[in-house]
């Protein structure tokens, strides 16, 4: 995935300026910024949700994408609410299904399969999001702060979920947060962005074994980076 000199504006409101970023297949960056700087705006672009300037290279044919506010259906069960991007591709429903339920259970959520989605938990929820992303085979995740509505213990469990999962679907990330712990706890990369119009101020490379797990968070190298990244942050102000 590559992008050069990508810029969004809304009516002649700049939001993102000539951002360039190169991903590679199976890398994970995490993307933060202060808030209303432009990084959902640059998913958006990436998705082909917002009209943009510049020149956007996607290899992989389908992109997955986590909202910034979960789109789940309350009046689908979990199965149909993974099927539903197949459904509306027209693959037949039994065939979709069959193929949401391989997801379902590559995410832990089986048994959840026909129930509705206001009996799961947050961090359930968010693996359900994830599993209607990747459903129809997209192995490029764009996630819009998928941890953000979860309390502080579930969020770390589901960070250490999404690290191993990624790491063994081979799924390309990128993902905004406004936490730079989990942006270093779970990516190769950190972007930061500048206040709007949104801007690479400095990208950070964190060089730390893949999968994590709670074991890093005493790792200097990890505490180290975090400090120095949060340094940078407030200086954005
Ligand atoms: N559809 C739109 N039309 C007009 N302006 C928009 C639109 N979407 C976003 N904006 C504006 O563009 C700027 C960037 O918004 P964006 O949602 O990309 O920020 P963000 O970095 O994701 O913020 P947050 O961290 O709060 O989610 C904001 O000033 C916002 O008001
Ligand atoms: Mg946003």
């Amino acid at each position: 995935m590559k992008v050069e000199h990508l810029s969004v504006s809304y009516d002649g409101f700049l939001a993102v300026e000539r951002v360039d970023l190169e991903v590679e297949k199976g890398e994970i960056v995490a993307i933060v910024g202060p808030s209303g700087c432009g990084k959902t705006s640059f998913l958006k672009a990436i998705l082909g949700l917002v009209p943009y300037t510049g020149k956007i290279q996607v290899e992989e044919k389908d992109i997955g994408y986590m909202p910034q506010t979960d789109s789940l259906f309350d009046w689908l069960n979990c199965l149909d609410n993974v099927a539903l991007p197949l459904f509306l591709k027209g693959i037949p429903k039994k065939e979709a299904r069959k193929i949401a339920m391989e997801y379902l259970e590559k995410v832990g959520l089986k048994e959840w399969a026909f129930k509705n989605v206001y009996q799961l938990s947050g961090g359930m929820r968010q693996r359900l999001s994830l599993a209607r992303a990747l459903v129809s085979g997209s192995k490029l995740l764009l996630a819009d702060e998928p941890f953000i509505s979860l309390d502080a213990q579930n969020r770390r469990k589901l960070q250490i979920y999404f690290s191993q999962f990624l790491e063994k679907e081979k799924i390309t990330t990128i993902f905004v947060t406004h936490s730079v712990e989990e942006a270093v706890f779970l990516a190769d990369r950190v972007v930061l962005f500048s206040n709007r119009p949104a801007k690479i101020v400095q990208i950070f490379h964190v060089q730390l074994p893949k999968p994590r797990d709670v074991d890093i968070l005493s790792n200097p190298a990890y505490q180290k980076l975090v400090g120095m990244i949060y340094e940078k942050v407030f200086q954005q102000g």
